[in-house]
């Protein structure tokens, strides 16, 4: 088999091929390095390519991390995460999904969502074993997957079913091997949200079929539908025994530096997830994790601004990208991203995405970074300011018109 590297010396016993060549480098840091390159150069970027919100952490959060760093807050923290947390974590959950969970038994805080994912799919996924995602995607559930041997088999994610997954369209998917179904509401790159009713559907599928659903709810508070938070399948009965909820806060209180998430699961799933995480982070952070508490804890109005903040700059994209002939965008319920339809303009999306960056300064992600049923569309994030969203869309339109 050939290498992955392109230095052969380095090839011991071909040991690691099989997973290196099946996970791709992210195509979302390529477009992170070349917007680097062109603003050393002195070039005006509009920046739309990032997940992930532009504001500072609330000042009241970083206030109690640096006091618990003064008090000496220094030394390793409980391998599950400090009792405060989980608990806040408990409480936070109950809230959000009206299903009673003690935080120091069923809440592992994570080093990121990211860990969370990981170790869920080491905790969970024996080589073979084959996982529902949906396509398009953030792709680091499949690549979780696949690092853990398992195999990732993509749903497709229709922009006529608002990019969310079709409960059917699972059910035809799933075999022996299924062990677990992938749900990430709202959704990454498009914004999706899984209606309560897919969600209860999906519910009766996993509870047929025996399978774990994990269930990706970082921007479960960046919603703008009928309440304060996106439905989760977690609320479905029988489903707290065998859901994974993935969360974090990156980004529901500007926290993507911290590097800090956690899961929820029954007291059963959450040893297990416990067992695998003494072997990848054991632990985090200890000073951080009071600044966390905090952030659950005290009062909610710096999320109530983040979220009102973004619902504006929504507003202002969705206008401005309905406004250019050609151009079609599903309004999506959730997170800061819109994933327009491109179709119309004759280049692929990796094209027009290089095309914006390069002749016009817009940085988007071409859809297909996110599956091949992202072909067609480009990601948009608006975690830039209200101001700079509407320079964007001037920019954005005058870029369509030069290419129509
Ligand atoms: C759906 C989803 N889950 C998880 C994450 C990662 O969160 P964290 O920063 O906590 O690793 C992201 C980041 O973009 C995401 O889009």
């Amino acid at each position: 088999m050939a290498s992955s590297f392109s230095d052969p010396a380095f090839n011991p016993k071909g040991a690691m091929d099989l997973r290196l060549q099946t996970v791709p480098f992210s195509g979302i840091r390529k477009v992170f390095d070349k917007v680097k390159e062109l603003e050393s150069s002195g070039r005006d970027v509009i920046h739309w390519q990032i997940g992930r919100p532009d504001f500072d952490t609330p000042a009241h959060i970083k206030q109690a991390a640096v006091d618990a760093l003064q008090r000496g807050e220094v030394h390793y923290a409980p391998n599950l995460g400090t009792p405060e947390l989980r608990r806040a974590i408990g409480a936070r959950t109950t809230l959000d999904t009206g299903i009673v969970v003690n935080g120091e038994k069923q809440a592992v805080v994570m080093a990121r969502a990211n860990e969370g994912i990981m170790v869920s799919m080491l905790a969970f996924i024996d080589p073979g074993d084959e996982v529902i995602v949906a396509n398009p995607n953030w792709h680091h559930y499949k690549s979780c997957v696949f690092l853990a041997g398992g195999v990732p088999v993509e749903v497709e994610a229709t922009e006529a079913n608002g990019f969310s997954l079709d409960p059917a369209d699972v059910e035809r998917k799933i075999t022996s091997r299924t062990k677990m179904i992938c749900i990430t509401s709202p959704g990454n790159p498009t914004g999706c949200i899984q209606s309560k009713e897919s969600l209860e559907a999906l519910a009766k599928i996993a509870i047929r079929h025996n399978l774990i659903v994990l269930s990706d709810e970082i921007y479960a508070r960046i919603y703008y539908g009928n309440g304060p938070v996106a439905p989760s399948i977690y609320s479905v009965p029988g489903m707290a025994e065998r859901t994974i909820i993935i969360n974090g806060f990156s980004k529901t209180y500007a926290m993507d530096g911290w590097r800090l998430g956690w899961t929820v699961a029954s007291e059963q799933v959450t040893r297990a997830l416990f067992k695998v995480r003494q072997y990848t982070t054991v632990c985090v952070n200890t000073f951080i994790q009071h600044g966390a508490a905090v952030a659950l804890t005290a009062d909610q109005s710096c999320v109530d601004e983040m979220v009102g903040e973004f619902a504006k700059r929504r507003t202002i994209m969705l206008n401005g990208l309905r406004a250019i002939r050609g151009l079609s965008v599903a309004e999506p319920l959730g997170a800061f991203y819109l994933f327009p339809n491109i179709k119309l303009f004759g280049k692929s999306s990796s094209e027009l995405a290089d095309y914006l960056l390069n002749e016009h300064g817009i940085a988007t992600v071409s859809g297909s970074v996110f599956g091949d049923t992202g072909e067609g569309y480009l990601r948009i994030a608006y975690s830039c300011s209200a101001p700079e969203c509407e320079r964007g869309v001037v920019k954005l339109a005058a870029a369509f018109e030069a290419i129509r």
